[in-house]
């Protein structure tokens, strides 16, 4: 039988490094192509012991490319895909062009495999401090029924992409050195801004959580009350989550669903001193969930505390896209 042809574009960026690697990894036998902008033509990667140059994105990347893994921002996604559709490739895109277009799935294998069947060529990868939140609070909302949720991220600089690895590098070493992908210096400091506020002073990935939310859990009435911040950390992101729940809410029988809940590992000795960490979460793909507790504050006991962490480059991107391909292969 001949081999599957699948494209990664934007295999340069940090997102399609990552797919590069989550495809080795998995054995994911295929002819692989790889694309980015003009330049970066030429660049040569190694996949299964096989060097493979990088080339031009055109309108014919697509010709005879079965599956695409789609890893570039929003503007240049909304160029090819129409190339791609034409093709008759089908594509897991990354970027938050499709996300909440009705005819597009937006999957976390975990929580909605099901949805993928019913994609008319594209399916979206969902933002990532989202694929994070839900993976670790999936098994509760079955359990509780979460109505409203208020959540603060705390997010690595590399969820921007390779210049926002690139500033917080050259920034530890010279303070001075202006900020490609962030508005101020990221070292030493934190920016309680990723991407552009609304009228309402909400920014567009605040309301990712809360629409995409919904979407994935298939629940539109779920309230989401999210700040998300940039911090100088490398990679994964962490999030201190309140959950309020329509049950009342049970903290060993959460420990007990998060113990077994899949893509999660339980992290959480409080006492000594274990907890998720985003050093302890990098370059793999579990969430890790800790710091549960009652919310005190809810005198109804209807609420509940929880901070976690994953790898929003592998399980918040790549590693999700990669999950869903699968499922698309079998
Ligand atoms: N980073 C994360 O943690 C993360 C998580 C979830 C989702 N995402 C989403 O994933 C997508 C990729 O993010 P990233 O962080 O990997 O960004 P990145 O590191 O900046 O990489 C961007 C990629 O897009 C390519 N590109 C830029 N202009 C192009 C053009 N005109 N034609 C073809 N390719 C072009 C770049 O190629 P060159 O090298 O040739 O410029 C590079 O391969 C974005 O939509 C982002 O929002 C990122």
């Amino acid at each position: 039988m001949s081999k599957e042809t699948i494209a990664i574009v934007g295999a340069t960026g940090a997102v399609g490094q990552q797919m590069l690697q989550c495809l080795e990894e998995r054995k994911i036998d295929c002819n692989l192509k790889l694309l980015a902008s003009a330049r970066s033509k030429g660049k040569v990667f190694t996949f299964m012991d096989q060097d493979i140059t990088v080339e031009e994105l055109t309108e014919n990347s697509f010709e005879n490319v079965d599956y695409a893994l789609g890893a570039t921002e929003n503007d240049i996604t909304k160029t090819w895909m129409p190339w791609a559709q034409k093709a008759g490739t089908i594509v897991v895109d990354n970027s938050s062009a499709y996300r909440l277009d009705p005819n597009v799935p937006l999957v976390i294998p975990e929580i909605n495999p099901e949805d993928i069947q019913k994609n008319q060529g594209i399916i979206a990868n969902p933002n990532c401090a989202t694929i994070i939140a839900l993976v670790a609070l999936h098994v509760l909302h079955q359990e509780f029924k979460i109505k409203r949720m208020i959540v603060s991220t705390y997010q690595a600089v590399s969820g921007a992409g390779v210049k926002g690895i690139q500033d917080l590098e050259n920034q530890v070493k010279d303070p001075s050195i202006p900020s490609q992908a962030f508005p101020y210096p990221i070292a030493y400091n934190l920016i309680p801004q990723i991407g552009d506020f609304d009228e309402n002073g909400i920014s567009k990935e605040e309301w990712k959580l809360q629409n995409e939310s919904c979407k994935i859990l298939h629940d539109p009435d779920i309230l989401v009350n999210c700040t998300c911040v940039r911090v100088p950390i490398m990679r994964s992101h962490s999030e201190s989550i309140t959950i309020e729940c329509e049950k009342e809410v049970d903290v060993q029988k959460a420990r007990e669903l998060l113990a077994h809940a899949p893509g999660v590992k339980l992290v959480d000795d409080p006492q000594n001193k274990i907890y998720p960490m985003p050093l302890d979460t990098s370059d793999q793909d579990l969430v890790y969930v800790g710091r549960i507790r009652e919310d005190l504050s809810d005198p109804s006991k209807h609420s509940m505390i929880l901070f976690c962490c994953g790898d929003q480059i592998r399980k918040g991107a790549a590693t999700n896209a990669v999950q869903i391909l699968e499922e698309l292969l079998k």
